[in-house]
């Protein structure tokens, strides 16, 4: 595993380097501490984890096998409904438990939680047990405030607000695919959307850093890259480049595969689908959030685009790229949402018969523009049109399975399969999840697969030698 440098990466951010010598003092506070690493919500909150565990384990601190045994428990808390929200109110209750038996355990709110003042208000109030409130801007804080709190060490960490820091580190999860950051935050502000209040404003990569990554991934021998942000076709606005640009780079450094998640129907441009159609390693796999069928709701939402609009860019896709499989998000419920605007929706998914969606509740978030839209729908026929919705989507991705039975397949092949120890497990270069039967040698490998059976949220197939 490739041990982070916290001196290295602060060497390369900041002007001043302030850090030199400390690194060995640090680890004597550290090395015989534990960390226990909780990620909720998106992919985004995920690679932010892996950077969060470069820094515990630059500090010297080890993984945990339970909570119980860890002196550091860090939350990486998701903001986006109410519901994970929830879970982690749910799970403070047990590190509260803890606290209590032993003093020589910090707790540490990390995430998009940490950036909603009305929430750590709230938290303050009701959990002042927890140690460390960190948010997703300055994560670098992370090693200064742990050191701080189990020493009389202080040391200065360079932090920033809304710009783009680089030289990170990551302990990732996976040693065959990657995520890489594109750019951050978002300017869109969807009305029921909490994300550009938690992520800030977009903020792009240098493209120079971007494929310089990519580059050091594929020496390493990753096999996919998954480039990674809100809205990532606004990828480059704000310093002079454009998203397709970046992305043919990505493919011309032949990394076998590439993919992007997520993508706004309002920026989609033509050139994008060009450039996913020429190159045979970005994967032909787009997720494009719908939201919602019904104009009224979708101008309510600030979508910026229209059924017709969404519908046309569909087809267009379907007809450049072969083979294309498009996945969406949509949102049920939205303030006053009527059945005439649900079955719009529904008759959206008819006509696209998606690969696959997410679909969820509309959840108010306090400080977003839809939290104060007059919303007189009982929550039990949100929970009707939610189950009604899912059915169909589920009729679709079987349907859209079942087209590959007996086809042959390629597959990355990623691990041991969970449910069936004598199985492996990967994905198709459309993102659909295969169990296969084949040895484990072929782990990490890209591999041709036979689909033996297909449901709507997984694929059997046989491995061909
Ligand atoms: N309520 C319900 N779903 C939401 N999403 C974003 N905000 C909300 C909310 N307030 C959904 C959108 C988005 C996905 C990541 O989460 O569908 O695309
Ligand atoms: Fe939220 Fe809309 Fe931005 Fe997506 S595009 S992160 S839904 S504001």
């Amino acid at each position: 595993m490739h041990l982070p440098d916290l001196n290295e990466a602060r060497k390369r951010t900041s002007k001043e380097n302030k850090y030199i010598n400390l690194k060995e003092d640090i680890k004597k506070v550290f090395h015989d501490k534990k960390y226990y690493l909780k990620t909720y919500g998106c992919q985004m909150n995920v690679h932010d984890s892996e950077a969060i565990r470069s820094y515990l384990e630059a500090l010297g601190l080890k993984e945990a096998l339970n909570i119980e045994e860890a002196n550091v428990i860090v939350l990486n808390t998701c903001a986006i409904r109410e519901n994970a929200k929830d879970k982690v109110v749910g799970f403070l209750g047990k590190c509260k438990y803890l606290k209590k038996n032993r003093d020589d355990v910090k707790i540490v709110l990390a995430g998009c939680m940490s950036e909603q003042p009305d929430v750590i208000k709230e938290i303050r109030e009701n959990h002042p047990y927890i140690d460390i409130i960190i948010g997703t801007h300055n994560l670098y804080d992370l090693p200064k405030l742990l050191t701080e709190k189990f020493s009389e060490q202080v040391i200065e960490v360079y932090s920033s607000s809304d710009e783009v820091i680089e030289g990170m580190n990551f302990v990732r999860d996976s040693k065959y695919t990657a995520w890489v950051n594109i750019m951050y935050g978002c300017d869109k502000f969807c009305t029921y959307c909490i994300v550009p209040y938690t992520r800030g404003r977009e903020r792009s990569r240098k493209l120079e850093d971007i494929i310089k990554e990519v580059n050091e991934l594929k020496e390493q021998g990753y096999q996919e890259v998954t480039l990674l942000g809100q809205n990532v076709n606004a990828y480059g606005k704000d310093i002079g480049t454009t998203f397709s640009y970046l992305l043919e780079c990505v493919a011309k450094t032949q990394i076998a595969r590439v993919r992007f998640v997520t993508s706004h129907p309002w920026n989609f441009t033509n050139e994008m689908i060009d450039v996913i159609a020429k190159y045979d390693n970005i994967m032909p796999y787009i997720h494009l959030p719908l939201q919602s069928g019904s104009n009224r709701i979708l101008k309510k939402m600030n979508r910026r685009y229209t059924k017709e609009e969404y519908i046309n860019l569909f087809n267009l896709m379907k007809e450049k790229i072969p083979n294309v499989a498009i996945t969406t998000d949509i949102i049920v419920g939205f303030p006053s949402e009527s059945e005439a605007d649900f079955e719009e929706t529904l008759d959206v998914v008819k006509t696209c018969e998606f690969d696959g969606a997410y679909t969820f509740i509309y959840s108010k978030r306090e400080g977003t523009p839809a939290a104060s839209m007059p919303d007189d729908t009982a929550y039990s026929v949100k929970e009707e049109r939610l189950q009604r919705l899912n059915e169909l989507v589920n009729y679709y991705s079987n349907k859209n399975n079942q087209k590959l039975l007996n086809q042959e397949v390629e597959v990355l092949v990623l691990g041991v399969s969970e449910k069936d120890q004598n199985k492996v497990y990967g994905y198709t270069d459309t993102m659909k999840l295969v169990n296969i039967n084949g040895p484990q040698e072929i782990i990490g490998k890209i591999v041709k697969v036979k689909i033996t059976s297909a449901k709507s949220f997984s694929l059997d197939g046989d491995y061909i030698a």
